[in-house]
């Protein structure tokens, strides 16, 4: 019997940090001997809120595409594409939003709290209002079984369902319903308590040095009440605690909670520790990523073959849809 498939992407919106490695690389590089993977890179995705401005855009890409083979994404078990390669997405998108209701799209909660949130950008744009609409297009298109997201995903998955059956509802059984793999990590916290996120500037980047990530651990905040080294603290309410429990054994975090309460130990020995385990995970990441960097082609080679095998399966779905629609050939 076949594998069973996944399929998941991320944006190259900005450089990937720990909280990505945590909450979908590592989830990603574990079901890729389990199914058959397809992971890409969402371009299209990022230049629906930034399109202003693509002079990073490609050094995003890269960074994705180099951060996902360090984290220990196989291109021989996996296929990994970039989005924009695959030019059957574009077409399916434009099929199903023959059949979208705007009241559907108009009411994804990340449509109007992103329009809200984000200041600096005009998102009053066809293409941002299109967003789950490209989403569902990339999960269709592959027909997949599961799509490993966020929780924050999840009303993008619920629509890609209602689309599928509608779909299905006019031209019969084409999509399978695909289900969302739940990530099992919490948000990460960033260096200053809140979530790990680039527009709050307290991220550690996968890109950063050693030198540079040591020094945001050593200058991350902690408990807040912990003033002096004589005062005891409450791990509880210290970012660098709640690291440890990700990067940290049961024991580590069981000895750095009990020393920070009793004030057994400071602050700074307590981001050691966590220093010392952080590297544990980054440093054969650092390693892939300087092999990857230093051979900008085989890069290229690795993303263009990625997306000439999603291509043979884009193709296949997009002529069952066109005969489904009836777009086929004359005879
Ligand atoms: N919207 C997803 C995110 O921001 C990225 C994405 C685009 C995606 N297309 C997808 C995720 C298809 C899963 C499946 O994280």
């Amino acid at each position: 019997m076949g594998k069973k498939r996944v399929l998941s992407g991320i944006q190259p919106s900005g450089r990937l940090h720990i909280g990505n490695l945590v909450g979908a690389l590592q989830n990603w590089v574990k079901l890729q001997d389990s199914y058959d993977c397809y992971y890409f890179i969402a371009d299209w995705h990022a230049l629906t809120s930034q399109y202003a401005d693509t002079s990073r855009l490609k050094d995003y890409v890269k960074d994705v595409l180099v951060n996902c083979l360090a984290a220990g994404l196989d291109p021989e078990k996996t296929t990994i594409f970039a989005q924009s390669r695959v030019i059957e997405h574009a077409e399916l998108h434009v099929l199903l939003s023959m059949v979208t209701p705007l009241s559907w799209l108009e009411r994804v909660p990340t449509y109007k709290e992103k329009q809200t949130e984000v200041k600096d950008k005009d998102l009053n744009t066809y293409g941002f209002l299109g967003y789950p609409l490209l989403q569902s297009a990339d999960i269709l298109m592959y027909r997949a079984h599961y799509v490993p997201v966020g929780v924050d995903q999840m009303p993008h998955l619920e629509i890609t369902r209602e689309i599928g059956r509608r779909f299905n509802h006019f031209y019969g059984e084409v999509f399978p319903d695909p289900e969302g793999l739940l990530t099992e990590f919490p948000k990460v916290v960033g260096t200053d308590g809140r979530k790990m996120s680039k527009t709050y500037d307290n991220c550690i980047f996968l890109s950063d040095t050693p030198a540079e990530v040591e020094k945001k651990i050593r200058t991350m905040t902690t408990d807040p009440q912990r003033i002096k080294r004589t005062d005891k603290g409450d791990p509880d309410l210290s970012p660098v605690y709640h690291l440890h429990k990700i990067f940290s054994s049961k024991e580590e975090q069981g000895e750095v909670a009990e020393g920070c309460r009793t004030a057994g130990i400071g602050c700074i020995d307590c981001k050691k520790v966590l220093i010392k385990n952080l590297f544990e995970v980054l440093e054969p990441l650092w390693e892939r990523r300087r092999h990857y960097l230093d051979r900008p082609d085989e890069l290229e080679d690795i993303i263009e073959s990625g997306s000439a095998k999603a291509r043979t399966a884009a193709a296949a779905t997009m002529q069952l849809v066109r005969k489904a629609i009836g777009l086929d050939r004359l005879r």
